[in-house]
């Protein structure tokens, strides 16, 4: 694992790291700025390094040469240990210009100067017209109105080789064994609570109105598989690292990505 660069601190002081944290307040990543945390008082703890270290072990220590999409990177912790760990290219997207303005100082801050922050809709990952190694998609699914057209995008236009993998989990922690069809009278395995499922939040969860979703775990497998990943590892309980497979179905992924010209 690569260390964080040398030389110093962007030009900054100490103090003025302090200053600049508060003023880009509040954070939700809890960085390590030079020995200045930036959410020494996160609801999670030392949130996302507590994290982190459930599940780093699982992730290629070496990603030398390797390209990183990080999609809802917020203030770009994983972003940044991706870079940590050699990875030549590394672009995180989010659509919130705050937590970008966070990303953006921390890497400044550590000298991780040639990580990109771009501000981005899930939903648009198609206009990259870039395939990365390894696409990190953490803690955002169930946010989204829309879950599976983001699994369904990413896949489309993205996901080159691995997915690294997150969502809140509500429900049963086991996953049944589903057939492969049931008759129309078969109804009993929906009230299965390992049956594949998803709670739907219609106002708020823990304060929140963007957490739309809460699934089970056997909901967030069996999506993975749908979209078009297959699982290869589930170091922690929330976290699926994934590799590109075959779709299972033929299915429509919008906003399609044409290359006809406007008026064709
Ligand atoms: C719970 S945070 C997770 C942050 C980080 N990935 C992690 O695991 O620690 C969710 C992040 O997703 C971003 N986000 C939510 N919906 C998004 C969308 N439609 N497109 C891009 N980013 C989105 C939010 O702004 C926020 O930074």
């Amino acid at each position: 694992m690569k260390d964080v660069p040398d030389g110093g601190t962007g030009g900054l002081s100490r103090e003025e790291i302090e200053t600049r944290a508060r003023e880009l307040g509040p954070w939700f990543h809890n960085l390590d700025l030079r020995g200045v945390p930036t959410a020494p008082e996160h609801f999670l703890g030392d949130y996302p390094n507590i994290k982190f270290r459930g599940f780093s072990h699982a992730l290629p220590s070496d990603l030398s040469g390797k390209s990183v999409l990080d999609i809802g990177c917020n203030a770009g912790f994983y972003s940044l240990e991706m870079k940590r760990r050699g990875a030549a290219r590394v672009l995180g997207i989010d659509h919130d210009e705050h937590y970008l303005a966070q990303a953006r100082f921390a890497a400044e801050v550590l000298g991780f100067d040639d990580v990109e922050f771009r501000q981005m809709e899930v939903w648009d990952v198609g206009a990259l017209g870039e395939r990365f190694d390894l696409v990190i998609f953490m803690g955002v699914l169930y946010h989204l109105r829309h879950p599976l057209l983001a699994l369904d995008l990413i896949r489309e236009h993205v996901a080159d080789d691995l997915l690294l993998f997150q969502s809140m989990q509500r429900g049963s922690g086991e996953v049944m064994e589903v057939q492969a069809n049931y008759t129309f009278w078969q109804t009993e395995m929906f009230d299965q609570p390992a049956w594949p499922k998803m709670h739907f939040i219609e106002h708020e969860y823990a304060n929140d109105w963007t957490n739309w979703w809460a699934p089970n775990r056997a909901a967030v497998e069996a999506m993975l598989r749908s979209s078009g990943f297959e699982i290869l590892d589930h170091p922690e309980e929330e976290v699926f690292l994934c590799r590109v497979a075959p779709t299972p179905r033929q299915h429509a992924v919008y906003p399609a990505r044409g290359n006809r010209s406007p008026g064709a």
